[in-house]
């Protein structure tokens, strides 16, 4: 388990920064493109800001395929999709085809969009132990120790059998599409992004193996043979020891 902690939020948003374009150089000097899953929420919002600051002249832009580990069931232009976000923050913003953008549909019933982003992610990504296989996927965290759209009240969605899965947030109600932990956990490369003293609680009981952690989705992420890294600045690291 990689636990890597950052002074605050904006050290940490540049170092995740620089390491996304050095292990996307490095995976597509190997392969020549790359499979990647955004994930939604603020902290990521500022990734997407930072990268088109420091990098919207990056080579390697159109290479990337873009994928999202969860979307809200919303039009694109809503401020709530994050889709949208990445898209409106850097996607229209630097040299990537059209093509390599596949946003998850958020206007159809959300079962007729799971399964039409499950066949999607089926035919364009490679496969790994009978899986899709994702270079990256890139995760945020809920101060209730949800990850993608998977919320506590359906953790059974971390061993569906299914790519995708329709959701919905238990306080909200509102639905979502999500990865499930199979294909999370089949990827390579596994990055959390936490901010916030309101994550706190929540690591500290996931990495010191709490037995109460195993309520938690975030808790079961944990790659069949890929690489884990927590990024985390020290309001969501102070109650650990
Ligand atoms: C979403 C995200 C969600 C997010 C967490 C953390 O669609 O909201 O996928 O899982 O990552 O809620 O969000 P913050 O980074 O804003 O704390």
């Amino acid at each position: 388990m990689n636990l890597e902690i950052f002074d605050n939020n904006e050290i940490l948003i540049k170092n995740i920064s620089d390491k996304f374009i050095f292990l996307l150089n490095k995976i597509i000097t190997e392969k020549g493109k790359a499979y990647i899953a955004l994930s939604g929420g603020n902290t990521p919002k500022k990734l997407y800001e930072y990268l088109y600051t420091n990098y919207k002249y990056w080579k390697n832009w159109h290479k990337i395929h873009f994928f999202w580990g969860d979307e809200r069931c919303v039009p694109a232009d809503s401020p709530e999709s994050n889709y949208g976000i990445c898209n409106t923050k850097l996607l229209s913003k630097v040299e990537i085809p059209k093509e390599n953008i596949y946003p998850i549909e958020g206007t159809v019933t959300p079962e007729i969009s799971a399964e039409k982003y499950s066949e999607l992610i089926k035919k364009h990504l490679p496969e790994k132990n009978l899986l899709p296989r994702f270079d990256l996927v890139i995760l945020g965290m809920g101060a209730d120790g949800h990850t993608a759209s998977i919320f506590p009240p359906q953790i059974e969605f971390i061993e569906s059998d299914k790519i995708c899965e329709a959701a919905t947030h238990p306080e909200t109600k509102q639905k979502r599409i999500s990865l499930t932990g199979k294909v999370i956990n089949n990827a390579d490369n596994i990055w959390f992004l936490l901010s916030g003293k309101n994550k706190a609680e929540k690591l500290k009981s996931i990495l010191n193996k709490e037995p109460k952690s195993k309520n938690y989705p975030a808790a079961h992420i944990a790659p069949t043979d890929g690489n884990l890294i927590w990024f985390a600045d020290k309001n969501a690291t102070h109650l650990l020891q």
